[in-house]
């Protein structure tokens, strides 16, 4: 059994995932109406991760017989100048989710909930994967200013992105 601070905090994740998600599926759409299939390709994957890892969360709640509760979406951001202030906003996104994973890692400890750190420790190693992942495309198309040469092949290099389900939902 889990604790009710712990279910709270379970299930404000979920919606963090969840914002993500929509995040992610903004900048696509946004991506798209602007010719970079690629980069909305690469976001609209993303958007499919962040929807698993609610969903992985959520089975870890029905595991431990809590009750997800959904609250409603904050609001995001339509339109980017760049592919690269995207990223940047990824990246940023990204580091405040994992401060979030953080904190409930040191909740976990408070209250010597080892099932819950056991959950969380691919949640852990996926922000260090998901970090990294955002910051090489901020350095590619920092790089790649305005060339246009550059961008068109950095576009065409994410759109061989493909969505992989993530290993605790196999
Ligand atoms: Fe669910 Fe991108 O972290």
């Amino acid at each position: 059994m889990i604790t009710k601070d712990i279910q709270e905090a379970i299930n404000k994740q979920i919606n963090a995932e969840l914002w993500s998600a929509y995040l992610y599926l903004s900048m696509a759409m946004d991506a798209e109406s602007k010719m970079y299939r690629g980069v909305a390709n690469w976001f609209f994957i993303q958007c499919l991760e962040e929807q698993d890892h609610a969903r992985i969360f959520q089975n870890f709640m029905n595991d431990c017989g809590a009750r997800v509760i959904l609250a409603p979406i904050e609001k995001v951001t339509n339109e980017w100048d760049s592919p690269l202030e995207m990223f940047q906003d990824s990246l940023k996104h990204e580091q405040e989710v994992t401060s979030m994973i953080i904190e409930l890692v040191r909740l976990a400890v408070k209250e010597k909930d080892y099932a819950t750190l056991s959950r969380l420790k691919w949640f852990v190693d996926e922000q260090v994967e998901e970090e990294k992942n955002a910051r090489k495309q901020v350095a590619d198309f920092s790089r790649a200013g305005d060339d246009f040469g550059i961008l068109t092949s950095l576009d065409a290099a994410l759109s061989t992105r493909k969505y992989c389900t993530p290993l605790p939902l196999q």
